[in-house]
């Protein structure tokens, strides 16, 4: 059975004392929450990675990170390593955000190479993949999330894939209020399946654990969620409340 997962996307947002109120409301309110075959995660900004792993404690709600560098060390102002995140035992990264592809440059061969770090580190990287509005409009969708899947993931061992947790999230949906609907994520996130499968095996992409990302609301999360291939949520705005995004976790059922 895949893992369900909701991770909260807190992107550059919070001071430490608002980040420390946000998580212990969280980590009060999920307890109940948390079933057994779903995982809840908080990718905070850097700065409050261990602050908020220690408050975390032995909570069921885990945290990550929204970035790692595709180098190990060096001389690289301002960047963290997978290997930086290892030792502050940092489970889960986030790579490939459209944030960074637009802002920062990033393609799939830089991906490619900071999916092998966070690997090597033994980190779980939630990579990130979608379409802008044009690519939607134009009808080419299906085969630009594929070949951002294939440029970054298909080196990968049948192994290494197994450790990836992929995210759709339609650019054209994040942080605008307009969600796909419930059959346009089930429709990519099976394409995504597909695509994996046509490389992996069925068995193999029956297994990776696909998130839906962009605008995900308390009140539409159970309806994306109960799609077949919608395996959890990628959450930004909506995780910054913290009785929002507990109602997100709670439409995982
Ligand atoms: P919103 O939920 O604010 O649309 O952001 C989605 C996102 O980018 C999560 O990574």
């Amino acid at each position: 059975m895949r893992q369900k997962i909701v991770a909260g996307n807190w992107k550059m947002n919070k001071t430490l004392e608002e980040a420390k109120i946000l998580t212990a409301e969280v980590m009060g309110m999920v307890a109940d929450e948390v079933k057994g075959n779903t995982s809840v995660v908080l990718c905070v900004p850097s700065p409050y990675l261990l602050p908020l792993k220690n408050q975390l404690g032995n909570s069921s709600v885990k945290i990550g990170a929204q970035n790692c560098s595709e180098h190990d060390w060096g001389a690289y102002t301002g960047e963290i390593s997978a290997l930086m995140l290892k030792s502050m035992e940092i489970p889960y990264v986030i790579l490939g955000h459209s944030e960074r592809r637009q802002y920062f440059g990033e393609d799939g061969k830089l991906l490619a190479k900071k999916i092998d770090k966070a690997l090597a580190a033994s980190l779980t990287p939630i990579f990130c993949c979608g379409e802008p509005l044009e690519i939607r409009e134009a009808g080419t969708h299906e085969k630009l999330v594929k070949q951002q899947v294939e440029e970054a993931l298909f080196h990968l061992s049948t192994d290494a894939l197994k450790k990836i947790v992929i995210a759709y999230e339609p650019v054209w949906a994040i942080g605008t209020g307009k969600t796909a609907t419930s059959q346009q994520a089930q429709d990519m996130h099976a394409v995504i399946r597909m695509h994996l499968a046509s490389k992996y095996g069925e068995q193999v992409a029956s297994e990776i654990s696909i998130l839906y990302g962009g605008s995900v609301k308390a009140d539409n999360a159970q309806e994306l969620f109960s799609c077949p291939d919608v395996d959890g949520g990628l959450v930004g705005g909506a995780s910054l409340k913290s009785r929002e995004f507990v109602d997100i976790v709670k439409g995982m059922k």
